[in-house]
This record gives C-alpha cells, structure tokens and sequence, in this order.
C-alpha cells in the first residue's frame, strides 16, 4: 500500500489527473457527499478498471457525475419534474435516474445494460474542475473496497486504493460525509432509492408525493432493488457448440468452435455472433459484455450461447452477470 500519488488539488494536479481520465486511468476524486473513484464514462476499459479495482463481485449500476444540466440531457431523458429538480439542486447531492437518451454514448458497463442511467451534477469545486478540463462525462462510485464504508477523506481512500489508483487528488475532508440521495425519476412517480442530505421533504414541494423504498429492504441490500438487465432470449452458459437458431457470444478463440448440423461458429453472420475478447483479456471482456448482449438479443437468434469464461477477477463479475441473464431470460 502506498501513499505516494496523494496530490494536493492545485490547477496543476488537476490538469495532471484530468490528463489520466481522458487516458483511460483511475483517479480519487473529492466531492462533497465522499471520495469517488472516478473514470471517464465513455471509455467501457477503464469503467472495467473501476470494479477491478473496487474488487466488487457484480456489476452495478454508477453514477456519471457532469458538468451542468445541459450535458445531463445529451445522456438522460429528463421529464419536466427531473428538469425542476436539477435547475433546483444541481449542483449539490443529488443524483437522478432518468432515462438513456437514444444513442447515448456513455457506456452500457456504467448503467450495467440497464436503460435508465444516475446521473448527478457534484457541487465540490475540485470535482467541477476536473470534469471540465478533462471534458468527459466521469463515472464514479464511491471510493472504497465493495462491502467497506465509503471514503470521506484522502488518506481513508489510499488506505483501501492506494495501490490501485493513478492519482488521489487530495482536497480536505467531505463536508456531507454520506453518499448523494438518489431518486428515480424513470417512471410514472418518484420514487427515493438511497436516503441523503436532500430529503423527501426537500425534494416534495417540486414534484410532489415521493415514494420510499422499503427500510427492511434498502439495509438488506440496495442493489437488490435494481431491474438487471436480461436478454428477452435464453442465455446457455459453458457452452461448447452453438445450437440451431443461437447466437455465440464468444471468449477467446472461436477458431474450432462448431454449429450443430455443420458449419463454423466463426462464419456465423454479425447479428449472431459476437467475441467478448478474442485474446481472452477479463478488462475487455467487462468493457463489452452489456453492449455484445443488446447486440445480439435480436429476431435473428432464439437463444445466446455463452463459451466459459474463468471465474477469476473480473471474470467473477462477469459470471455474476450472465448468471443473473441466463436465470432471468424468457424461456
Ligand atoms: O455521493 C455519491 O453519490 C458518491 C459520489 C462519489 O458521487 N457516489 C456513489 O456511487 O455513492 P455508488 O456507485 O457507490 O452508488 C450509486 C448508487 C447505487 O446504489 C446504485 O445501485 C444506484 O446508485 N444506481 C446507479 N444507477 C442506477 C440505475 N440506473 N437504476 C437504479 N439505481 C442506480
Ligand atoms: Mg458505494
């Protein structure tokens, strides 16, 4: 473990770790709710890197902090409520689910193949900073190991990242010290997924009623209460053929890899056959599990067949996934 990248936030440091961002690297970045290990969201790689480095056993959803409203809207969908909303405490900790707009190029690892996506507009000065000069939408959880408490200053994130992190910019403690409320604006009513320094209260006068999510439910598991993603077609794992009728989402090399009745997988058409990582690399595997799914959830195929993917690293993850996709797929 060490300490060495902590750097004091100046408008040289930040240039230095926006510089990382746009290269695809990790960064410690203050906020005022904690600490987030921060990516650039476009760039599927590197939001890889964050889980690898978080060493989270499933993929979910994040938080793509930007820079105002406007940039909000090229990625989400914002009815006139989430509208008020943002004009009303954006910036500040408040972070919105709302629909993907179409063609919105924020990558699918960062909303985990989901359709709606958080996003959130930080009011700590530093974190501005670093979004505008790096000029990217950044992703990013808070800045701990999965199942430890959140980071509300540097040192609490080297402790647990230290070694996995380009650069800590360090600027102080975080002055609301708990993650940003997050609230659902995806459907027909509001509904709180995560308590925070705006309260339903707040939050009331602007859109009315808001829903909670269950106490019980929201200790036991927050991540519980998010929709996964699943193909609307079966999903075979381990697979060592393709079947009639299926698609091969591959891993590795697919050279030998036979159809039943005749032929090579590799011939397959592009609507029906899609290599996660053809040199077998987990971080480009992670990169490109949920958009290779969309793609081949289409009326070409009546079922994805899945080849092993090896259950270590962010292979664990992406296992985690799949697993979730071949339980839940319509039969
Ligand atoms: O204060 C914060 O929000 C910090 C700082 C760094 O901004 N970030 C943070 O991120 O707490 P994270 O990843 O630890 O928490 C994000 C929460 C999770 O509970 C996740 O399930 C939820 O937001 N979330 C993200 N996208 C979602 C979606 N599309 N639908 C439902 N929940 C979503
Ligand atoms: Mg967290």
């Amino acid at each position: 473990m060490t300490t060495a990248m902590i750097k004091s936030a100046t408008p040289e440091t930040i240039k230095e770790a926006a510089d990382i961002i746009r290269q695809g690297g990790l960064v410690g970045m203050p906020t005022e709710t904690v600490y987030g290990l921060a990516a650039n969201a476009l760039d599927g790689k590197a939001i890889a890197g964050i889980f690898e480095a978080k060493g989270r056993p499933s993929f979910n959803p994040l938080i793509t902090h930007v820079a105002d409203t406007e940039e909000a809207q090229l990625y989400g969908e914002f009815s006139e409520g989430a509208l008020t909303l943002a004009q009303t405490f954006w910036p500040g900790p408040l972070t919105m689910i709302v629909k993907r707009c179409k063609g919105c190029p924020i990558s699918e690892l960062v909303t985990a193949g989901l359709d709606t996506i958080a996003l959130r507009v930080p009011a700590h000065k530093t974190a501005r900073a670093l979004i505008s000069t790096s000029g990217c939408p950044i992703a990013a959880p808070s800045a701990n190991i999965s199942g430890r408490i959140s980071s509300t200053t540097p040192k609490h994130v080297a402790e647990q990242l230290g070694d996995k992190l380009d650069i800590i910019l360090a600027d102080g403690q975080s002055q609301v010290g708990l993650e940003s409320t997050v609230i659902d604006m995806s459907g027909d009513r509001p509904v709180l997924l995560r308590y925070g320094a705006v309260t339903a209260e707040d939050l009331e006068p602007y859109i009315g009623k808001v829903s909670m999510i269950e106490k019980a439910d929201k200790i036991k598991s927050p991540g519980m209460l998010i929709k996964h993603y699943a193909p609307s077609i079966p999903v075979r794992l381990g697979a060592v053929d393709v079947k009639k009728g299926e698609a091969l989402l591959g891993f590795g090399q697919t050279k030998f890899m036979g159809i039943e009745g005749g032929g090579f997988a590799k011939d397959l058409p592009e609507e029906s056959y899609k290599n996660l990582s053809e040199a077998g690399d987990l971080t480009e595997a992670a990169a490109n599990l949920f958009a290779m799914m969309h793609a081949l959830d289409n009326n070409a195929n009546q079922g994805i067949a899945v080849m092993n993917i090896p259950d270590t690293g962010l292979g664990l993850a992406i296992n985690d996934r799949l697993k979730r996709a071949s339980a839940g797929a319509a039969k």
